[in-house]
């Protein structure tokens, strides 16, 4: 939530702050704004909305500077007006702060401050922090000292809570940005002469790949001579840049409309990307190796003696912790749960021995899922041996936040994604449950060899698979989108291994084309929320073959004769669907087990085409945000 970026060096800064801008924003979308230093003083230009509106008052606006902060919002306090926008200033106008996060501490921090006699214009909890700035500075001895500006952000920054990563210019430090992070995330870029901050990478791979993420309780000095980085005590500390291997192509549409199409469109090449880092190509059942055919490269502890599996998400990646459970259950016979990571983390369930605790995330970011992992490893640290945390990371960002704090992670090979609505950073991760499920069930004798090999070709063919629903059904999805321009309500209804994929297609319908939607697990629609039903709500059922094929066919029945109109995602193979659906989402036929990776992508374009067809703004649908780096 919320995007900095900052620049210091020998280029005008306003354009490369803008170009960094354009690259965060699908971090947020409430209001834009950036900083420039010159000559002794702070220009700050900001607009309500979308960065575009700052563009057009930028666009005569070129002061030359070479040093300057700028911010993208997502609104936490405060409406998304221009007043509420970042930067913000001191009153004197001398510091200026972006700021990603929340200070949680803000309303002790402003009345002390007002009783000071320092009057606020914004109603945020980020203006606290130039004040809190400007009054530490001019209480040092000598302001005009090398070091104050630092000092003064320093001394700022150890009374702030929450978590926050902010970006500091100083009108009397003309060389000089300061930055600072405690729980949100912040990298440092390293240029020839010049250097950059941002709150993600894809700000900085159009200038630089080499790169320093910051670590919580850490400070850095960003001069045209080079990077120091200090912890909160003001101690330097020795930090190595790595080298990013992203292209930037990652980070542009390539022709598609949409970065939400093209992510879509890039599933089976994830796939691929991940099927060949992950499955050992000479293992065969029939030779009987003595190694696993997935070679996920954890610490053999981390999986040993398993009794209970934990899965700790948000969201679409929730979802995908729900297909996780179905198969650790299924295939390696492992009891396990799956939570909301913002639910669990205010009433977790008892502490179990011999737990994997899993989290996943597309953005490594997401505040409730790091926090209820943190949580996790805290509460289970005193206990004895059995009880001790073992956490692993399913995500696309092993660079991220999540990377630094868990015990071992699954690398999805996605990469980065920019389209709000997690497509295919969803599939991948349920990949990577195939994965873990797999490797399991061999080592625990759950399945015999011959049926993991079964499965493993199965998946080997998923992307081939999706290539096929991509060529021949997006053009009809697009056709059947034109149908549903008005309508309000839709219901999702699946069974089995294919419910998380009704909640998933509700998801990103609802997130995208703003029409309500219900994902609901078929034989509960009876319950309830069949009342719902009539010739205005559509209901898209997931019935692909396998052991709940016939009940999910006699649920869908259940709707239509309340009228509802049926539109079935179903195997091609399928002749009973034909009978039963208006209309059908067809995809190649693929065994029960493997059947979500194919299902959710008939889903996936429906909502995206719904979504276009209404003119919407797919990437950055309103009041969301890709990273959710607030609780
Ligand atoms: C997905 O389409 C959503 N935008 C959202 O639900 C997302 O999955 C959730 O915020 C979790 O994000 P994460 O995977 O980065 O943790």
């Amino acid at each position: 939530m919320c995007g900095i970026v900052g620049y210091i060096g020998t280029q005008a800064a306003v354009p490369v702050l803008i170009d960094g801008l354009e690259r965060l924003e699908y971090r947020g979308y409430d209001s834009a704004g950036i900083a420039t230093a010159a000559a002794g003083k702070i220009d700050c230009v900001r607009a309500k909305g979308k960065l575009l509106n700052l563009k057009e008052k930028l666009s005569h606006h070129d002061n030359g500077a070479q040093l300057g902060i700028g911010h993208t919002r997502w609104a936490t306090h405060g409406k998304p007006e221009e007043r509420n926008a970042h930067p913000h200033l001191d009153r004197s106008g001398r510091f200026a702060v972006a700021q990603n996060g929340i200070v949680e501490n803000y309303q002790i921090l402003k009345e002390e401050l007002q009783a000071k006699g320092y009057e606020f214009r914004s109603e945020t909890d980020t203006e606290v922090i130039p004040h809190l700035i400007a009054d530490y500075y001019q209480a040092l001895p000598d302001p005009t000292a090398p070091d104050s500006f630092l000092t003064a952000v320093q001394q700022a920054a150890l009374r702030l809570e929450g978590a926050f990563a902010i970006a500091v210019l100083c009108a009397d430090a003309p060389d000089e940005l300061i930055v600072a992070r405690q729980q949100a995330p912040l990298i440092l870029g390293f240029g020839q002469g010049e250097f950059y901050c941002a709150s993600d990478v894809t700000a900085l791979v159009s200038h630089t790949h080499t790169v320093l993420s910051l670590e919580n309780g850490e400070l850095a000095r960003l001069t045209p001579l080079g990077v120091e980085v200090y912890d909160f005590d003001l101690r330097r500390l020795r930090k190595l840049p790595r080298t990013l291997d992203w292209n930037l192509g990652a980070v542009e549409k390539q022709g598609f409309r949409h970065f939400m199409l093209k992510e879509i469109h890039e599933q089976p090449a994830v796939l691929r990307a991940s099927l060949d880092a992950y499955l050992h190509p000479q293992w065969r059942a029939l030779e009987q190796p003595q190694f696993s055919p997935v070679q996920l490269g954890l610490a053999p502890e981390l999986t040993a003696d398993l009794a209970h599996i934990q899965i700790l998400a948000c969201g679409t990646s929730w979802h995908a912790g729900l297909v996780g459970k179905y198969l650790l259950e299924q295939i390696a016979q492992i009891p396990a749960s799956v939570d909301y990571a913002s639910e669990f983390r205010y009433a977790p369930s008892p502490v179990r021995p011999q737990t994997l605790t899993i989290g996943v995330t597309q953005s490594g970011e997401t505040a409730d899922t790091l926090a209820a992992l943190e949580m996790e490893r805290e509460r289970r640290q005193n206990l004895d041996l059995p009880y001790q945390a073992r956490i692993l990371g399913i995500t696309n960002r092993p660079e991220s936040t999540l990377g630094t704090m868990v015990d071992g992670v699954i690398n999805t090979q996605a990469g980065i994604e920019i389209g709000v609505a997690a497509t295919k950073t969803f599939s991948a991760q349920v990949l990577g449950f195939y994965f873990l499920a797999l490797e399991l069930a061999y080592r625990r004798r759950t399945l015999p060899p011959e049926q993991i090999e079964r499965l493993l070709q199965g998946l080997r063919q998923l992307p081939n698979h999706i290539e096929a629903i991509l060529q021949q059904q997006d053009a009809a999805i697009q056709e059947l989108a034109h149908e549903f321009a008005e309508t309000q309500d839709f219901i999702f209804i699946g069974r089995g291994i294919n419910f998380p994929i009704a909640l998933e297609g509700a998801l990103k319908l609802k997130e995208i084309s703003y029409i309500h939607a219900e994902g609901y697990p078929a034989g509960e629609m009876k319950h309830g929320p069949i009342a719902l039903l009539d010739s205005k709500v559509p209901v898209v059922a997931v019935a692909m073959p396998g052991a709940v094929h016939d009940k999910v066919i006699s649920n869908a029945q259940e709707a239509k004769a309340r009228d509802a109109r049926l539109i079935g995602v179903t195997s091609v193979d399928d002749a009973q669907a034909r009978s039963v659906f208006d209309t059908l989402l067809l995809v190649p036929p693929v065994e029960e087990l493997l059947s979500p990776l194919v299902a959710v992508v008939p889903l996936q374009l429906l909502s995206y085409h719904i979504a276009a067809r209404r003119g919407l703004d797919v990437d950055q649908p309103r009041n969301l945000a890709k990273s959710v780096t607030v609780e």
